[in-house]
């Protein structure tokens, strides 16, 4: 039998790097029995790539030099024939040679910045290979929080009234930033456009705290958003999970905090066991909401999935006004800690089911994609390059 080399690729050059690192360990163990071989490409917080199988094991990462001194570097290579392989670089080991692992699937486990943002996404679309979860288009689109409302708003999804500035702005209007902001109407709460969890969010009731808040935003990110806040809040989440032409939702969750304001600590570290990654957070399941609200969020949370032309499963974060009921989209994570397997098993789909979904889903759509055509037979340079074309005279 041919072996199926699932590349499991995590880490990466992003605040949360340890999250995809649990996130890829979910994925190893639930899939550590099936029909695939398990190759980890692990990308360092310095960007590296490396493989091996000192990467399936958790306990591995308490020592990163360690780690890393013990993998392996590696890249994707195409043969002559188009195929793309898993390539070490080096060999760990007397007599070892490095190996090449053809690629059957990617699973991406990222969390934040290039993992999540499109840039993998495009390395994978390059070297043609499938890979799960959303394609280029929606993964940029959903890291970046003020064109994310800008897409929502023009297809009918409502959002949280804002205005959004890059630092230069701030440096010359200051003044007339704070004017809008100040029609916006306190409280607001301050966001870097294209960070995740919470880091850099701050919520604030008058100007002083909004010039603090905004001064702090900028250390991470040179373009903020400013917006209207929800209150009382309620936070409503929904995955969904499909491609944009079939699709379904998952049941909804309420996710609980310390603070009124989701912070960090309250995502990652307050439900203590750290293994299970995002599940760990506290949360209420199917949300103890009306049937009628829950409805609401769910067809709004497959609206927007479609909208943003997401892929595999992604997770839709709603505002709710507690009072009115008002939903409002918050944001699109086309990753989502532990691939919110926790929504999914209350339809009956564990972890493993959930996994192999996704890479079903990827193999459909790369097919789909091959399908078309995406080339001309005619070389249009032979052509030309018997009767040249005008201004390039002279350059051989
Ligand atoms: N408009 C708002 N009104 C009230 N609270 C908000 C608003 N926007 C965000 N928050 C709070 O801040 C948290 C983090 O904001 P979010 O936009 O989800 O950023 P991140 O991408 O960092 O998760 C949310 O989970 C919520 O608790
Ligand atoms: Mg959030």
């Amino acid at each position: 039998m041919i072996e199926k080399n699932l590349i499991v690729a995590f880490g990466g050059v992003s605040p949360e790097h340890e999250v995809s690192v649990l996130t890829a360990m979910q994925v190893m163990s639930a899939l550590g029995n099936s029909t695939y071989t398990i190759v980890p490409l692990y990308i360092t917080k310095s960007g590296r790539w490396l493989t091996g199988e000192s990467l399936m094991d958790l306990s591995n990462f308490k020592e990163l030099d360690t780690l890393e001194a013990s993998a392996m570097s590696c890249s994707f290579v195409k043969d002559e024939a188009g195929r793309t392989f898993l390539k070490q670089q080096d060999a760990k080991g007397l007599f070892a040679k490095p190996r090449s692992f053809p690629v059957y699937a990617v699973v991406t486990a990222f969390h934040g910045s290039e993992g999540e943002n499109g840039s993998f996404q495009g390395v994978c679309e390059m070297y043609n290979i499938p890979f799960t979860g959303s394609g280029v288009l929606a993964s940029s689109v959903g890291m970046d929080k003020v064109k994310a409302k800008q897409l929502c708003e023009a297809n009918n999804i409502p959002v949280t009234p804002s205005l959004d500035f890059y630092e230069s702005d701030w440096d010359v209007h200051q003044k007339a930033i704070l004017q809008e902001a100040d029609l916006l109407g306190y409280p607001l709460v301050v966001k870097p456009c294209s960070l995740g969890s919470s880091i850099g969010v701050k919520k604030v009731d008058e100007e002083e705290s909004l010039i603090e808040a905004i001064e702090t935003a900028f250390r991470y990110d040179a373009h903020l958003l400013v917006e209207k806040a929800i209150h009382p809040l309620m936070e409503i989440n929904c995955s969904v999970m499909g491609s944009t032409e079939n699709c379904r939702a998952s049941v909804c969750e309420r996710p609980l905090g310390n603070t009124e304001t989701l912070s960090f600590e309250d995502k990652y570290q307050s439900g203590g066991g750290a293994d299970k990654g995002m599940a760990s957070a506290d949360r209420v399941i199917p949300a103890d909401i009306s049937d009628e609200l829950t409805d609401t969020i769910r067809s709004l949370a497959v609206h927007t999935f479609k909208t943003f032309n997401a892929g595999g499963v992604a997770r839709l974060d709603f505002l709710v006004n507690s009072e009115t009921e008002e939903v409002y989209f918050n944001e699109i994570n086309t990753i989502p800690g532990s691939f919110s397997f926790y929504l999914w098993e209350k339809n009956d789909l564990t972890f493993k089911d959930l996994m192999l979904e996704l890479i079903d889903i990827a193999i459909k759509q790369h097919q789909a994609k091959n399908g078309r055509i995406r080339s001309y037979e005619t070389n249009l340079l032979s052509e030309k390059a018997a009767t040249g074309i005008k201004g390039l005279k002279g350059i051989k």
